[in-house]
C-alpha cells in the first residue's frame, strides 16, 4: 500500500466556546480561544490517500484531481470564513481541530475517485494538529 498526501492551506477565524457551559466554564477550558469575537488561524490540511499505484500511470490517484476536490468541497467553504458562523457543515460543531478533522473526513471520503481515505490532519498552528482515520 502506499500513501499519497496533498497538502492544502485555508485562513479562517473560529472560537471555541460551549454553550452548555458558563463564561467561566469556557474561559478555564479553552482560555484565549474562548474570547468573545474569536481569532484567526492559518490552517493546513494534509489528505492521505491509500491505494496501489496503477501499473500504467504508476499513481494511485492524480494530485490535481485531489487538489480539485478538496478545494471544490472544503476550501472554497471554509476559507476566509468565521468557522462558528459562515460554514454551513459546522453549523452546532465546536470547531476545534479534532473536529474539523472528522467533518473534512465525512465530506470528502465519498468524494475520492480512486484508492481510499486514509488520514485527515488539520494543523492549526505548524505545532498543534489533529488527525483522523475514519475511526
Ligand atoms: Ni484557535
Amino acid at each position: 500500500m502506499v500513501y499519497l498526501t496533498r497538502k492544502e492551506h485555508f485562513c479562517a477565524s473560529h472560537r471555541l466556546y460551549n454553550p452548555k457551559f458558563s463564561e467561566k466554564e469556557n474561559l478555564e477550558i479553552y482560555g484565549k480561544c474562548a474570547y468573545a469575537n474569536g481569532h484567526g488561524h492559518n490552517y493546513e490540511i494534509e489528505v492521505t490517500v491509500a491505494g496501489k499505484p496503477d501499473s500504467d500511470t504508476g499513481m494511485i490517484l492524480d494530485l490535481k484531481k485531489l487538489s480539485d476536490i478538496i478545494e471544490v468541497e472544503v476550501l472554497d467553504k471554509v476559507d476566509h470564513k468565521h468557522l462558528n458562523f459562515d460554514v454551513d457543515f459546522l453549523k452546532g460543531v465546536i470547531p476545534t481541530a479534532e473536529n474539523l478533522a472528522i467533518v473534512f473526513w465525512k465530506i470528502l471520503s465519498p468524494k475520492i475517485p480512486a484508492g481510499t481515505l486514509y488520514s485527515i490532519k488539520v494543523y492549526e498552528t505548524p505545532t498543534n494538529f489533529a488527525e483522523y482515520r475514519g475511526a
